[in-house]
């Protein structure tokens, strides 16, 4: 967890400018399926640098609003209008019974125990209150062919393997594995359903997100500066012959809203 966090809070900054805006409009799809408009509190669990909080105002604009994440240089770079704390979502420190509505997006893959964070939302939840996931479906393990030359490029250039922490994606990418987390948890009512993200990259965007951020930013940083710029030459001139299709990153994403038992 902790090895996790200093890798998000050393990324904050790629994340916010290349990141937060490819997942925003995704997670703001989530807010859409619950019912912000009566809340009076409202947790943003892992709520990085922050990017749902602005969207969650626009439909709960009297509510207190409170984002928790592990990584304290994520949080950093939220918005200060909104209360904050660096916390971890399996050990919540926030009183029982409190939230009307708590929202987990593209985080719970990366908890080492999805069961017990679910159950620890549940906690500070109130009786009949409501969590919204979204999280990576199937075929999150495959790349996009421009990701993929540039992987074959960093594997062809000695680069070390990827070494992903905590990651259990695969734990959750269909219908069947989010209700079934969810009730494990204890939560009522399982809603969960299945959508598509679509992100057209530019070239220059993408390239600057690779070395900016996540394992291949290590990757990169793991092959010596003649090495790399060597890489880097073949890789965009093989970049520069796709076609802009192959910039497109298409992901199954999978959906749920439960409620804690009334
Ligand atoms: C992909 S980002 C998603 C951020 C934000 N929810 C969004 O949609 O842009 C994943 C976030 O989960 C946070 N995270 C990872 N493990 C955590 C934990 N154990 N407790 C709380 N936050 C965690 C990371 O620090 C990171 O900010």
């Amino acid at each position: 967890v902790v090895a996790l966090a200093e890798r998000y809070s050393a990324d904050a900054k790629a994340y916010r400018d290349l990141w937060a805006p490819v997942l925003r409009p995704y997670g703001t799809r989530l807010l859409g399926r619950v019912p912000l408009a009566r809340a009076k509190r409202i947790l943003d669990v892992g709520t990085g640098v922050g990017a749902l909080l602005p969207e969650i105002k626009k439909a709960a604009p009297s509510a207190h609003i409170f984002g928790i994440d592990r990584s304290s240089g994520m949080v950093a770079l939220a918005p200060r209008s909104y209360l904050l704390a660096a916390m971890d979502a399996e050990r919540l420190a926030l009183r029982s019974s409190t939230f009307d509505i708590a929202v987990i997006a593209f985080v719970l893959f990366h908890l080492p125990d999805p069961v017990k964070a679910l159950a620890e939302i549940s906690r500070v939840l109130r009786p009949g209150g409501t969590i919204g996931v979204v999280t990576w479906g199937e075929g999150w393990d495959v790349a996009h062919p421009a990701l993929r030359a540039w992987e074959e490029e960093l594997d062809a250039h000695g680069a070390d393997a990827a070494t992903p922490v905590l990651d259990h994606k695969g734990a959750m990418d269909s219908s069947e594995k989010m209700e079934a987390l969810l009730r494990a948890a204890g939560y009522a009512s399982p809603e969960v359903w299945i959508d598509q993200l679509e992100y057209r990259w530019n070239l220059e965007k993408f390239i600057r997100r690779q070395l900016s951020m996540g394992l291949n930013r290590r990757r990169f940083e793991s092959i010596d500066p003649e090495r790399q710029r060597a890489f880097l030459a073949v890789a965009r001139r093989r970049l520069e012959l796709l076609d802009p299709e192959s910039l497109v990153h298409r992901s199954k994403l999978v959906y749920a809203t439960a409620t804690t038992p009334a």
